[in-house]
């Protein structure tokens, strides 16, 4: 008999935590273990410790290739069914692209984007029929972001890869669904601020972490393919659609 599991990357904080705390309260009991991901252990065995279905740790770096190799590894050996996967890992940093050093500027595609493309690679032979699959994506996704160059880059990365997934991936019912949230209260911001500041525009339009893992669990479960928490930002993703994407970074260029 095939152990029925959920993966979660990221899981030691912010939204990933939050998708532990919500998978384990909706369908902890029909999981045999839910595996949780990031590098601070010592955070993941504190969540551990509050969930009711067991969990496996794994204290490793998602961009690191002898860590992932690891993991397929582990996925190979064991038998598992993979009933959901999510890809939560991920950092942004704020501020001009010249500004800020190019290697934390690359991390942000290696972690956002590489990495979540090769979990996603990894894990699928192993998925369920009607299993699914949650990218973190980001309301960056929808349009280029001055001062936020690269991240805004990778999260559309991780939305276009997500919404063509879906398309091959229905043939054999594993439904991916990408998630686009604006701005979370979560410790995102301690990273994301380290070289400018967020714009006050954002923290007005700031969200709860339940709120959005609610909402996507919820728009997962009917099989979409993207969910928007809030109205603020189901309305900006409406104006990035009709608005040419030139005046719109015109504009927001203004914007304090
Ligand atoms: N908060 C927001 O405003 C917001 C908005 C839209 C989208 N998002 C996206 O949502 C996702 C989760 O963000 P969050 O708000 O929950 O931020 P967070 O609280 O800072 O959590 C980020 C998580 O990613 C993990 N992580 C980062 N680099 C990693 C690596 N190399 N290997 C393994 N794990 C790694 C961290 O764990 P360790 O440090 O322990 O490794 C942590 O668990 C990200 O993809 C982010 O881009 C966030």
């Amino acid at each position: 008999m095939k152990k029925k599991i959920a993966i979660i990357t990221g899981a030691s904080s912010g939204l990933g935590q939050e998708f532990a705390f919500q998978l384990d309260g909706l369908m902890g009991g029909s999981l045999d273990e839910i595996w949780l991901i990031a590098r601070r252990r010592e955070r993941l065995e504190e969540l551990s410790k509050v969930l009711d279905a067991p969990t496996r740790i794994f204290s490793m770096d998602v961009t690191d290739e002898r860590d992932m190799d690891a993991f397929r590894e582990t996925l190979a050996a064991e038998a598992v069914s993979v009933r959901i996967l999510v890809n939560c890992a991920g950092y942004g940093l704020m501020g001009r692209f010249d500004g800020i050093p190019v290697d934390e500027q690359l991390g942000m595609l290696e972690v956002n984007g590489k990495a979540l493309i090769r979990m996603t690679y990894e894990c699928i032979p192993y998925m369920c029929k009607n299993g699914r699959i949650i990218q973190l994506a980001s309301s960056a996704a929808f349009v280029p972001q001055k001062n936020f160059a690269v991240y805004a880059a990778a999260k559309s990365c991780v939305l276009s890869f997500s919404r063509a997934l879906r398309e091959e991936l229905k043939e054999k019912a594993i439904w991916v669904t990408a998630v686009c949230p604006g701005p979370v209260e979560t410790e995102f911001f301690d990273i994301a601020e380290k070289y400018a500041s967020t714009l006050a525009v954002k923290k007005l339009v700031m969200v709860s972490p339940q709120r959005v893992i609610r909402d996507a669990l919820r728009d997962s479960y009917h099989k979409k393919a993207v969910s928007v928490c809030s109205l603020p930002m189901k309305v900006f993703r409406i104006l990035t659609k009709i608005i040419p994407h030139g005046w719109f970074l015109s504009v927001m260029g203004l914007v304090k």
